[in-house]
């Protein structure tokens, strides 16, 4: 089955395509220069630019795969979570193509698609064994998943104010250094030491799996307040800063690994870009005997790909959403954790 994914829930515009499960084309369109100006993403500017954008990106990713729009089978698209008018874009081209071209189009979670898109890189009949503990980590989102078996997942937690990539992004705002912040912050970090400056690592009561990046937040514009930082300095202040973000993340990954037995790790999402992340959470990992898997950093941020082979299992099975998948800017993902 040739698969289209389609992804337009945030600031990427993306397209790929999957044929029997195998990735043979995937194009992202970033939209960093249009929101670098503004250190984060402008919702209304995000949805223009996926306006003008998607079209040429699903051609781009057809003329790669050299297989033309009729040879099409179905349609995966990604209805939400994410900004509404972005979701909004993608999921009415998606539904224009399957009504013209008279095919099933799926609609797909995005946290789902952040989740499977390790499986990208296997053999289409080796998908990564289930079960398996998830976190994912983004600009938009941060949360931890255990998966059971195909479309069962629980939600441990998620974080109760901003995502970890958008601390990442307000600091790099603070300290100057431009938007995607992560990367930037990444960069900064190199050389630096990361127990120069002890940030706060927040722990939500009575919610263990839950996450809060408010406090950090607040502790590091009152610190760069009575340290305007040199360049000298930045280096710590920078790899300091990662440190503390990092881990939340590890510490809170290695209670819910603990308390799952989960055998196998799969980190997913923009800041599993992160390389201290992948180190630190690889060593917390390892000391429980848990093997740990992330997908190479093209799939770690937004794309299509990953769209397409979450959808991919409804779409041959039939299924069929049609016309009537709606845009869902906080569509959940998994059901609450039981224990
Ligand atoms: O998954 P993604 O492309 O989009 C969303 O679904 O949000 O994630 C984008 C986020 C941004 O906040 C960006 O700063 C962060 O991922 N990011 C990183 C790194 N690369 C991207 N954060 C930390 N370290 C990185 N190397
Ligand atoms: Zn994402």
């Amino acid at each position: 089955m040739t698969i289209l994914g389609i992804e337009t829930s945030c600031d990427d515009s993306a397209a790929a395509v999957l044929v029997d499960g195998r990735l043979v084309a995937s194009v992202v369109s970033s939209q960093d220069a249009v929101h670098g100006p503004y250190g984060g993403i402008v919702p209304e500017l995000a949805s223009r630019q996926h306006v003008r954008q998607l079209l040429p990106v699903i051609d781009a990713a057809l003329a790669r795969a050299g297989i033309p729009l009729v040879a099409v089978d179905g349609l995966a698209v990604t209805c939400g979570p994410g900004l509404v008018g972005s979701l909004l874009v993608g999921l009415t081209m998606a539904k224009a193509i399957a009504q013209r071209l008279r095919l099933p189009v799926v609609g797909v979670n995005h946290l789902e698609g952040h989740l499977l898109a390790v499986n990208l890189e296997r053999p289409a009949d080796e998908p990564v064994p289930f079960p398996f503990l998830g976190l994912v980590v983004s600009g938009g989102h941060t949360g931890l998943y255990l998966a059971r078996a195909p479309g069962d997942y629980a939600c441990l937690g998620r974080t109760r104010d901003d995502a970890v990539g958008e601390a990442f992004d307000k600091a790099a705002k603070l300290l100057g250094l431009g938007y995607p912040g992560g990367p930037a912050i990444q960069r900064a970090a190199e050389g630096g030491d990361p127990t120069a400056v002890r940030f706060p690592r927040a722990h939500v009561k009575r919610d263990r799996f839950a996450f809060s990046f408010s406090g950090f937040k607040t502790a590091l514009r009152q610190y760069l307040e009575e340290h305007p930082p040199t360049p000298d300095a930045l280096p710590d202040v920078a790899a300091s800063i990662q440190e503390a973000l990092v881990d939340m993340l590890v510490g809170t990954t290695v209670e819910a690994l603990t308390l799952t037995g989960a055998e196998r790790l799969v980190v997913a999402g923009g800041v599993a870009a992160n390389k201290r992340l992948r180190v630190r959470i690889t060593e917390a990992a390892a000391a429980l005997g848990v093997e740990v898997l992330f997908p190479r950093f093209a799939l770690c941020t937004d794309n299509a790909a990953m769209i397409a082979l979450a959808g991919r299992s409804r779409l041959e099975a039939g299924e069929d959403d049609g016309l009537a998948i709606g845009a869902d800017a906080d569509l959940a993902f998994g059901r609450p954790w039981s224990g």
